[in-house]
């Protein structure tokens, strides 16, 4: 299931051109048969794109909408977002609701990567081609899927703890595992990663899971609940929680203040939230995943316009969904701890230093 797999892409709808010189395989989507054109049938003069998000409670997501809808707007296009809180039932009636109002492409954050297959199904029978944003959604014809490096955000946070966990010293190492939502697949992918890096290890007994479980919807409250459990189940007999996204680590670095050991075991994290990063600067989270949200949601906002107008894109892939070879293009990812925090995070401009370091040193 790990990107990239090659294998044969779907000569309906893509081109697959073998690039000797960058021994990387090229996809061109093409406007799929089915697929009217939107824009003109319409009548519309600027395309119009649809973006159907899960959540906005997360900060991360909030990046991702400003900076989709501000190049979609540069490049052209007008957007229409829909927010679905987090419920399935309400996400597949805001695609119904963008359906209704005629766009011509829709993009698709899922809050549940399954139940999603049927709002995909719904716009592909009114000819409306469908990108998958940053989570996948299994099982139905979809027609492009854009996302960052998962599994490499997973091997990544396993290889801190497991290099971190060497420098306290000999002996076993016990620690807790905060799985993410598992109606995203995502979680599985990241779990996936950190399974590759620590499966080894625990096979040889070096280290321990004493606690694991997933974090409902990924909210930081059931976060803290799991931590709690931990605490409960093996007291302060442990040495890191891997954590995998800043929301949850923030719940369960919640869990460790209560019993004062906020700053003494390893948290890692994924997002490079404001928060989290002020937290690693003050010493209570280890690690954090940078992951460039502007380019992904400005190749995203291109690329959707370009669907919108029934133009090619360039995909670098493809990913099994379950039923098809979705053409995929992905992003690289970045570790940050405390060492690193300035030449990436800030330097990139994701958050001014000023706000990183207000607390801390
Ligand atoms: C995203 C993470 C995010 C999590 C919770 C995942 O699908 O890839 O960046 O922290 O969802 O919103």
């Amino acid at each position: 299931m790990h990107f990239p797999q090659f294998p044969r892409m779907k000569l309906r709808l893509a081109l697959v051109v073998l690039s000797c010189l960058l021994s990387i395989v090229t996809g061109l989507v093409l406007g799929r048969p089915g697929h009217t054109s939107a824009t003109a049938t319409a009548g519309h003069i600027r395309p119009v794109v649809g973006l159907s998000l899960d959540t906005l409670k997360e900060e991360r997501w909030q990046r991702d909408r400003d900076n989709f809808v501000r190049k979609a707007t540069d490049l052209g296009a007008d957007v229409k977002v829909q927010d679905a809180n987090s419920d399935d039932v309400r996400q597949v009636a805001d695609v119904q609701t963008l359906i209704t109002l005629g766009v011509d492409v829709i993009v698709i954050a899922p809050h549940n990567g399954d139940a999603m297959a049927k709002a995909v199904g719904m716009a592909r029978e009114a000819g409306i081609p469908v990108l998958a944003y940053d989570r996948l959604i299994r099982n139905c014809d979809l027609d492009l899927y854009m996302t960052f490096d998962n599994f490499r955000v997973g091997e990544l946070q396993a290889q801190y703890l497991v290099d971190a966990l060497a420098k306290i010293g000999p002996g076993k190492k016990r620690i807790m595992r905060l799985y993410g939502a598992k109606t995203d697949n995502n979680a599985t992918v990241f779990k996936a990663g950190q399974d590759k890096v620590l499966r080894p290890l625990i096979d040889s007994g070096a280290i321990e899971v004493v606690h694991e479980d997933w974090v409902d919807d990924w909210k930081p409250e059931n976060a803290k609940k799991i931590a709690n459990a931990g605490l409960n189940k093996v007291g302060h007999n442990f040495d890191a929680i891997l954590a995998s996204n800043d929301g949850t680590a923030g719940g369960a670095i919640q869990a460790l203040i209560e019993e004062g050991l906020a700053g003494k075991v390893l948290v890692t994290g994924q997002d490079a939230d404001l928060a989290a990063c002020q937290r690693i600067v003050g010493g209570t989270q280890s690690m954090t995943i940078y992951k460039p949200l502007k380019k992904l949601a400005e190749k995203a906002a291109e690329y959707a316009v370009k669907l919108a107008q029934r133009r090619p894109v360039i995909a670098t892939g493809s990913y099994d969904n379950g039923q098809v070879q979705v053409p995929t293009v992905q992003v690289d990812v970045v570790a940050v701890t405390k060492d690193n925090l300035k030449e990436t995070v800030v330097a990139d401009g994701f958050h001014p230093a000023q706000a990183v370091y207000q607390t801390g040193q």
